[in-house]
């Protein structure tokens, strides 16, 4: 059985930002899992450059829309090419021979009477490119989407009548319950279409930038509905209405969108295929938003991320590794570089880097990096039982898009290995002359990581290449087969010296969070300045993360004699013994009513002298004219927990 694998098609008015790399990483690494799988496999992704909001960016930018679309086309497929995605076909909505094929659908429906022409009166986003009623608009003016104006429009329209696939489409929800992946979106959809489904305008006659209507139906004035436009773009690509030659993928097993753009492809998209009787997708996946401090981030709001400057500060690999570890599918995320930085420490260099160079390490050392898994099954058949417990499970974790429960779960591997290397001590067999025993648990660990390696491929590509090349093996449909579903050994390693895959990152690399603008890097530099003016005593984010914050738990509270001020506490910062803080806070917080609660203290503050008595930290406080209030954590927290 075949697979096909999409990418949303991304508008060009504006550079890629991470929600594109994101939807891409994803899909990137399904479809490195198909083909390593082996299944014939075809990934597409591309850009949508119709519509009147790509003509109304191109005017602005002063462009010719087409010199226009034509440059921020190829500004995302540069980008994903540098970033190594494995796309099939990259399309656009400009080529030819999709526009054909949009015309011939639109043939179909016309000639099946789903298309008939009418008038259309109602407010439009040009932003969002979508009509809305006026129950839906905000105080009767504003799109409920973005927040921006409408227009009220009225012209003659061509309609598709959506209205009629309703039993359809909730008999197919119904029928196939992993259609909308996570299934809690579900819901969302079908209550929508619940709600009764209008009739679609797919034409419109107020600009021209846009697919022209078909010959066999003579109405120039019209051009096609970008959506109808861009959704249709996952069977042109196919040869849909053309040449045909790739259809036989369709119908797509997965089709990756994020949760904001679900609506238009698991409504309008099933419902244009039912029209021109085609198979409807596998699944529709939708994930969460990408937030940064946050907040939604947009190209309107000129708050998005760079992937770019993000993957030339810590590499794209492990930007990859990050996303899909980070977010459960379809949840939410807050793009934070603490939280990166951790993962790359914790997970990358310190479970999987530091495995790897203790095998280059003891491989030397005890015999010279050449060792052959002869004794393993003999020493190590506990570890290689949970070895293929989680091997066999991680296949589900990946089909249902749980990247962030696949990466886990793999990453148990590595546990398996360290315990290993702890519990039978090579270094100590060694020792006892028991070259055999050590041997057979440094190959055990070596089969561990080169099966780890193969199954990480897909999410990280470059960097297991590279852990393949040092334990002398080559991750392919072959190795996957043998090591990982027929569960064999690696029978010899020949072991290279690779320097430390993930050195440990101590700063953060990116001195400020990259404030990215859609008009690029000029801009950027200008919103960085203009913020600087305001506030003149802005900082590095390294500067920032100097200050050690923790949490701490006051455990002793007393007055000060003769400072109607100051209170002696003891808190608790997960230190061998609590530190002595003295705090001016009397005057708003009785020493009981603190015994056990939650403070924030500033940790790595020189010690200093009040009233004689020695305060080692100091606690975070907001004061206004209302008082004073301690600074402490939501929810409960260990004492000494860091906070940043
Ligand atoms: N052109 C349409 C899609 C047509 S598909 C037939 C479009 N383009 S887009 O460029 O605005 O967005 C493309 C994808 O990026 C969408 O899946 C959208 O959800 C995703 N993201 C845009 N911003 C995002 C975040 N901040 N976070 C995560 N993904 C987000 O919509």
């Amino acid at each position: 059985m075949s697979k096909y694998i999409t990418t949303p098609i991304y508008y060009v008015n504006g550079e890629a930002h991470i929600g594109h790399a994101y939807t891409t990483f994803i899909a990137d690494s399904v479809a490195r899992y198909e083909k390593l799988k082996g299944e014939d496999t075809y990934f597409l992704t591309g850009t949508d450059e119709h519509g009147q909001k790509i003509e109304e960016s191109a005017q602005k930018n002063g462009k010719a829309t087409q010199a226009f679309a034509d440059e921020i086309s190829a500004t995302f497929k540069n980008l994903w090419d540098e970033f190594g995605i494995s796309y099939d076909k990259f399309i656009r909505t400009t080529d030819e021979a999709h526009k054909k094929g949009v015309q011939r659908a639109f043939e179909v429906m016309y000639a099946k009477g789903d298309i008939y022409k009418d008038f259309y009166e109602g407010h439009y986003c040009v932003s969002c490119e979508t009509f809305f009623t006026e129950t839906q608009l905000v105080d009767g003016e504003f799109c409920p989407d973005c927040g921006r104006s409408t227009n009220v429009i009225k012209e003659e329209s061509y309609f598709f009548r959506l209205s009629k696939y309703e039993d359809a489409l909730l008999k197919h929800y119904n029928d196939n319950p992993d259609f909308i992946m996570p299934r809690s979106r579900a819901n969302e959809v079908i209550n929508f279409v619940k709600g009764g489904l209008r009739d679609l305008s797919v034409t419109r006659t107020s600009f021209t930038w846009g697919v022209k209507m078909p010959e066999s139906i003579k109405d120039d004035k019209h051009v096609m509905y970008v959506w109808l436009d861009a959704l249709l773009n996952y069977v042109t690509a196919l040869g849909y209405g053309t040449t045909e030659e790739n259809m036989r993928y369709w119908p797509a097993s997965v089709q990756l969108v994020g949760k904001d753009i679900l609506r238009f492809h698991a409504i309008y998209w099933p419902a244009f295929l039912m029209s021109l009787d085609l198979p409807l997708p596998k699944q529709i996946g939708a994930h969460g938003w990408w937030t940064r401090d946050g907040e939604k981030m947009s190209k309107s709001k000129g708050n998005v991320i760079s992937p770019k400057q993000v993957s030339d500060a810590y590499g794209v690999e492990n930007l990859r590794y990050f996303m899909l570890r980070e977010v459960p599918f379809g949840q939410d995320g807050d793009f934070s570089q603490r939280a990166f930085i951790d993962r790359i420490n914790s997970e990358l260099s310190n479970d999987l880097g530091n495995l790897l160079n203790r095998i280059i390490g003891m491989s030397g050392k005890y015999s010279d990096f050449e060792i052959d898994s002869v004794d393993v099954l003999k020493y190590h058949q506990k570890e290689i039982d949970a070895m293929n417990v989680v091997l066999d499970s991680l296949d589900a974790y990946m089909q249902n898009l749980q990247t962030h429960r696949y990466l886990e779960e793999l990453w148990r591997l590595f546990s398996i290995g360290n315990k290993a290397i702890e519990e039978h001590a090579p270094w100590v067999k060694m020792k006892e002359e028991r070259k055999d025993e050590a041997l057979a648990t440094v190959a055990l660990v070596a089969n561990i990581l080169a099966k780890a390696a193969i199954m990480l491929h897909a999410i990280m590509p470059k960097t297991t290449d590279i852990i393949a090349d040092t334990l002398n093996f080559s991750i392919d449909n072959a190795s996957y087969k043998e090591l990982v579903i027929e569960k064999k050994l690696l029978k010899l390693f020949n072991i290279k010296q690779t320097p430390p895959l993930f050195p440990r990152i101590e700063e953060p690399l990116m001195p400020e969070a990259p404030l990215a603008h859609p008009n690029g890097a000029k801009e950027e530099t200008k919103a960085v300045k203009e913020c600087a003016k305001e506030q003149d005593n802005l900082i590095e984010i390294g500067q920032f993360f100097q200050t050690s914050l923790k949490v701490g738990i006051v455990v002793e509270a007393e007055i000060v004699p003769k400072s109607s001020k100051l209170l002696k506490l003891k808190v608790d910062l997960g230190e061998e013994n609590p530190r002595q803080v003295v705090a001016g806070i009397r005057e708003f917080y009785t020493p009981e009513s603190l015994i056990n609660t939650h403070v924030c203290v500033v940790a790595n503050l020189k010690p200093a002298k009040l009233m004689g008595m020695l305060s080692e930290g100091m606690l975070l406080a907001a004061k206004d004219e209302d008082g004073l209030s301690l600074v402490r954590p939501e929810k409960p927290k260990k004492a000494g927990t860091p906070i940043g």
